[in-house]
């Protein structure tokens, strides 16, 4: 597998924490390279468009509602199967399913608040990277 780029989010529950450097740490220690990387408060307008796909879901109001509630960081993860990884890494969407010492399992709060997000594969990971980033934010 060669190199690739995913999307990640450090949600509203993480910024709220003061847990970004720590969620960092775990991201960096899997080999995956942080090539961009912005805090920024969400409009409510990119929320939507951004998951636009759980539009039919009955938590999508209250998921537009929570990443728009506080600044979040979005970043660009480069490495070797970078998608899969970052997935392996997150764990489980609900932390009390989640692996133990993935992301979730160790910081998130609840199937809501569950501190990331992760592409959830490439094609996706490039729509999503350019709702946020130009090429030239992107410093490999
Ligand atoms: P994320 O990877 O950002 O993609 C969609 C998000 O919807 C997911 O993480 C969860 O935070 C959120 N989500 C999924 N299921 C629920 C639920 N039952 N209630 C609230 N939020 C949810």
């Amino acid at each position: 597998m060669a190199v690739e780029r995913t999307f990640s989010i450090l949600k509203p529950d993480a910024t709220a924490r003061n847990i970004t450097g720590a969620i960092n740490a775990i991201i960096e220690k899997a080999g995956l390279r942080i090539v961009a990387q912005k805090r920024i408060r969400m409009s409510r307008a990119q929320a939507e468009k951004f998951y636009e796909i759980h539009k039919a879901r009955p938590f999508y109001g209250e998921l537009v509602d929570f990443m728009t509630s506080g600044p979040v960081v979005v970043q660009v993860l480069e490495g070797e199967n970078a998608v899969a990884k970052y997935r392996d890494v997150m764990g489980a969407t609900d932390p009390a399913k989640a692996a133990d010492g993935t992301i979730r399992k160790v910081h998130a709060k609840s199937v809501g608040e569950n501190s990331v997000h992760g592409s959830d594969s490439s094609d996706n990971a490039k729509i999503e990277i350019a709702q946020f980033f130009t090429d030239k934010d992107i410093v490999g």
